[in-house]
């Protein structure tokens, strides 16, 4: 009788609207793109010669055990997405791409990466630590995907049960800059350009046989410590008084998410085959910036647990896990792992409201 009231119910929703991406089960791969908040070992494998502590404990202490390539103590947000759908943790493509074919789906997510090709950062004499922006990881899913299979219509079957989450990526496109002396006022004229190249992967993924995508927002960025510390503010209302987070940097990371949600509006309709949905990691991220201790988070949320020291715990010349950077004992009582990335705890809890919170539109899960 359970069982079929769930049929009912699905038969219902799925069939009926568009109302819900999909079910525990539903599929059988997932493809990532993105950056550092979803890299599983990518960057790590392509020589992290820009961030070379990924290498090595207390990065993957809590869950692994040991340094996976993950820029956290444990697992990410994209994990949790794994394990919500009862697929294996996603395999980076540097691994991959020489082995045998993995059908249960791939990571191309690279730490450090841009939305924007790295040309355009090296004209402007912006430094990146890599060169693997969102367009080199759709040439490496292109150059796999012949493995994976060889007709259209074998392809479409295939890619149909496929889960595509393309970012977040783009923060980058912001962090480089800003850490190169470039304004607030000087980078929004270039968020069309960043949201312009993550709708066009999205385009590019559809026309490829992408049914189900996600395409997720900008985090609060302006909450992280590394933010905090090195754009701090003598000017107390530079501070946003309900979270301590930097109001102007939140303010562009906002006017980024909602022109992205404009533009996937746009490929709704341009592409009315196919279901995409926007992943608000900005709201599920900032619960936990509000009220941080209801989430166990007594640290608070704006002091890192791993780093070189300060007011937020970080110092560009003692990150975590270089000499004289220190570690706090309880992982799961802060947000901030390193300065820059979430704790598993964190991860966790944004995951949740992601996948059954209600900040994915439409939902992720029944
Ligand atoms: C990126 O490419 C530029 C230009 O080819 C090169 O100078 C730079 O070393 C590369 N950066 C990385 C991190 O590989
Ligand atoms: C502080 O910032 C506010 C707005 O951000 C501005 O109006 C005010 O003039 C600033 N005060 C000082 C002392 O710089
Ligand atoms: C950051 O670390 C450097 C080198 O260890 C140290 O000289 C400097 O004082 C630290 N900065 C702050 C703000 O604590």
């Amino acid at each position: 009788m359970k069982a079929m009231n769930i049929l009912v119910f699905f038969l219902f929703c799925c069939l009926s609207s568009k109302s819900v991406l999909s079910s525990p089960g539903h599929y059988n791969a997932i493809f990532n793109f993105g950056d550092s908040h979803s890299d599983t070992g990518n960057f790590l494998l392509s020589g992290a010669l820009a961030f070379p502590v990924i290498k090595n404990l207390p990065y993957g202490e809590t869950f692994f055990h040991h340094a996976t390539g993950r820029c956290s103590d444990g697992r990410l947000i994209i994990d949790f997405i794994a394990e919500a759908f009862g697929l294996p943790y996603l395999l980076p493509y540097l691994a991959v791409a020489k082995g045998s074919p993995v059908r249960t789906g791939v990571n191309f997510a690279v730490a450090g990466a841009t939305a924007i090709d790295s040309s355009f950062f090296s004209a402007q004499q912006i430094v990146l630590s890599t060169n693997d922006s969102l367009n080199v990881q759709l040439g490496w899913f292109k150059n796999l995907k012949s493995s994976l299979c060889t007709t259209k219509q074998e392809c479409d079957e295939y890619f149909k049960k496929s889960l595509f989450l393309v970012g977040e990526i783009g923060e980058n496109d912001y962090n480089f800059p800003f850490l190169f002396g470039r304004t607030i006022e000087q980078l929004r004229p270039l968020v069309p350009q960043i949201v312009g190249a993550i709708t066009r992967a999205v385009s590019m993924l559809i026309e490829e046989g992408a049914v189900d995508l996600v395409v997720p927002g900008q985090f609060p960025t302006g909450c992280i410590s590394a933010y905090l510390t090195l754009f701090q503010s003598a000017n107390i209302s530079a501070y946003d008084p309900r979270t301590g987070c930097l109001r102007a940097y939140n303010t562009l990371f906002k006017y980024h998410n909602k022109y992205l949600k404009q533009e996937l509006q746009n490929l709704r309709e341009q592409y009315p085959h196919a279901r995409i949905a926007y992943a608000d990691y900005y709201g599920a991220s900032m619960s936990i910036y509000r009220t941080p201790k209801l989430y166990g988070f007594y640290g608070g949320a704006l002091r890192a647990c791993c780093g070189g020291g300060g007011p937020y715990n970080f110092n560009m010349s003692r990150l975590c896990g270089q000499t004289g950077s220190t570690l706090c004992k309880l992982p799961s009582a802060f947000a901030d792992w390193d300065g820059i990335h979430f704790t598993e705890s964190a991860s966790h809890h944004i995951a949740k409201g992601l996948i059954y919170g209600g900040f994915t539109s439409p939902p992720l899960l029944s």
